[in-house]
């Protein structure tokens, strides 16, 4: 056996998949919703006996492997490394090396040094004075500087490179594709100079890049960012997370503020539950993220237009998620940090008060607008639904349209035909077109599909199997794939071998579909049977409503043939009329066979 399927055998993949999201036993199975697009009922389904996982929405499967390159983003190398780390298997390449750590890996390797340079720049260097000053100033203690792991870049242009480079023995190349370095006009040179350093990890503890602010004031680049490289994406990470997910999964509830020294402010004064979006609106990648740990979202951003704007372009991408999106309202102060500077109990006591998004938008809505005039009435019904159409929960939508009504009085009726009007003009598109289209199957082949599922999926594969070839076995011929499975498991179950035992290789991902199929939830065997059974009888009135088209056909062509040639008494014709008399005898026993179904 290879090491890659000696790592897959020593895996189990529910136990394996359960560590990334939450699974529900359904039958044989294992159900949840699809961490890969955006569902509210469960399409994504494991098999704990085939060790395979595929999702009927968005098309994605595999096995434990492809699951990890997916959830993680990983490249093969990357999965298959970290498998037999956890299998405690050692990875022996074909010249018997061990195999190279990929260009990711190597990033990681030197941000991480470069992470630990900062920082010991910031507590323990002379260089570092200026900025210890500065966090003092700004409330930020020691044990925050260790927790977020905070850092100092000097302004002397090469200290980081010659660090990574003569200390460190990296190569210029692997400077620059970190980000960390540019080439100037006297040779290579930091990226951050004389900055703050916080660095930014994602949720498997990697630094991908940093973020770094100016010591004095606000200048036109008070903050920049690592460029985009190999491992670090604009608006794929959130700034604390390394640092604060415990917390956010403890408390069940995510608090987004907009900058690292909101979520410093905030891990100082006991609210560990935050991470920073940076300043931007929240995008799909952070959702996805975030939602592996919660499902409550709470907005905290600044109390200013751009800040309110933020949290309505993020509204969508959260409700896409399923998420629930609540709001804290600042009470003084434009942000977090500033709030907590003035009154830590008032924040805190509005950290607890905190409201539904779309009660808050309302409340807004409707102080800034009097409901007294038409053109008031107007705004607030239209800014209001622009935000509720994105909402996917019918209740929460009706409960929210019916609240408008009340407030701008007017009638359900016309708040519900502007509703419809407005996502109509925004091109509001239902969850399943934004899904990768499924093939498109008769019919016959989804029925099929479905009695093949029952009969696998059944705790007595056995006696199901009986069930439906006792309807169907007459009709069945060996045409497609599903058919072809059929007599094969009758096979095994004869030679009492595990189902799915020596299937021929292409018959193997019809068969995997058929495990995996999501079932509805049958009360007892009984049940299951007389299901079983009537499936089988559809499809065996499928199979019998062709054979007679076909013979309805050789009919019409043979009585053609009867006609032309009557005149004409030829030996032949003699042999045409029996044939023609055979097939409409053929038929009326089809169509009997089909009366008694
Ligand atoms: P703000 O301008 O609101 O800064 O930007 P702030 O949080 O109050 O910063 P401090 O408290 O003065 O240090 C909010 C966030 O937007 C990002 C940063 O993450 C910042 O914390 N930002 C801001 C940038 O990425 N670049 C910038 O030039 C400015
Ligand atoms: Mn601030």
């Amino acid at each position: 056996m290879d090491q890659v399927s000696q790592i897959r055998e020593k895996i189990d993949i529910v136990s394996f998949i359960s560590e990334f999201i939450a699974l529900k036993k359904a039958g044989r199975n294992f159900k949840a919703n699809c961490p890969f697009h955006g569902e509210k009922t469960p399409s994504f389904v494991v098999s704990p006996e085939r060790q395979i996982w595929h999702c009927f929405g968005c098309g994605k499967g595999g096995d434990v492997y492809t699951f990890l390159m997916e959830y993680e983003k990983l490249e093969f190398a990357e999965a298959l490394r970290l498998l037999a780390k956890r299998t405690g298997i050692e990875l022996i390449s074909q010249k018997g090396n061990s195999i190279a750590s990929s260009k990711k890996e190597k990033l990681y390797e030197v941000n991480s040094f470069a992470k630990e340079f900062y920082h010991f720049v910031l507590t323990k260097h002379k260089a570092g004075e200026k900025a210890r000053e500065y966090l003092t100033k700004r409330g930020v203690t020691a044990k925050v500087i260790e927790a977020f792991m905070l850092g100092f870049a000097p302004h002397a242009g090469t200290a980081l490179v010659k660090y990574l480079i003569s200390k460190k023995h990296y190569a210029k190349e692997d400077l620059l594709d970190a980000g960390l370095a540019f080439m100037g006009r006297s040779g290579l040179m930091d990226f951050f100079r004389g900055r703050l350093m916080f660095p930014l990890f994602d949720h498997r503890d990697n630094v991908v890049g940093f973020a770094g602010r100016v010591l004095d004031g606000d200048v036109p680049s008070k903050y920049i960012n690592t460029r985009e490289t190999l491992i670090y994406h604009k608006g794929e990470h959130v700034f604390g997370l390394n640092v604060t997910k415990d917390a956010i999964r403890r408390e069940k509830q995510v608090i987004l503020v907009e900058g690292e020294f909101d979520v410093l402010s905030c891990f100082e004064n006991g609210i560990g539950n935050v991470v920073a979006v940076k300043g931007t609106a929240l995008t799909e990648n952070q959702v996805n993220l975030l939602s592996r740990f919660v499902s409550k979202i709470t907005f905290c951003f600044d109390g200013d237009k751009a800040g309110q704007e933020a949290i309505k372009r993020s509204l969508s991408v959260v409700e896409k998620k399923g998420l629930t999106p609540t709001v804290i309202v600042i009470p003084d102060g434009k942000d977090p940090d500033e709030a907590l500077k003035i009154e830590p109990g008032v924040f805190k006591k509005a950290v607890k008060e905190d409201l539904g998004v779309y009660d808050y938008l309302l409340q807004k809505l409707l102080a800034e607008n009097s409901t007294e005039a038409v053109e008031g009435k107007k705004n607030i019904v239209s800014e209001f639904l622009s935000f509720i159409s994105s909402v996917q929960n019918e209740v929460v939508k009706e409960h929210y349209l019916r609240k408008l009504s009340k407030e701008v009085e007017t009638s359900y009726e016309s708040i519900a035909k502007e509703l419809q009007r407005i996502s109509e003009r925004q091109g509001m598109v239902p969850e399943q077109t934004a899904v990768k289209s499924k093939i498109k199957r008769s019919r016959e082949e989804a029925l099929e599909e479905y009695l093949l599922a029952l009969i696998v999926q059944n705790e007595k594969p056995k006696a199901a199997l009986q069930k439906a070839v006792l309807v169907i076995a007459e009709s069945l011929s060996k045409e497609r794939s599903y058919q072809k499975i059929l007599y094969h498991l009758l096979e095994q179950i004869e030679k009492e071998q595990p189902l799915g035992a020596g299937l021929p290789e292409e018959l193997l991902s019809s068969f995997n579909t058929a495990v995996l199929f999501p079932l509805p939830v049958f009360e007892d065997q009984e049940k299951v049977l007389i299901e079983i059974e009537k499936v089988a009888k559809q499809l065996r009135r499928f199979y019998i409503k062709k054979k007679m088209k076909d013979i309805a056909l050789a009919i019409k062509a043979a009585s053609n043939t009867v006609e032309t040639e009557e005149r004409e008494v030829e030996a032949s014709n003699v042999a045409e009329i029996k044939k023609l008399e055979e097939l409409r005898t053929q038929y009326s026993a089809l169509a009997a066979q089909l009366e008694a179904i």
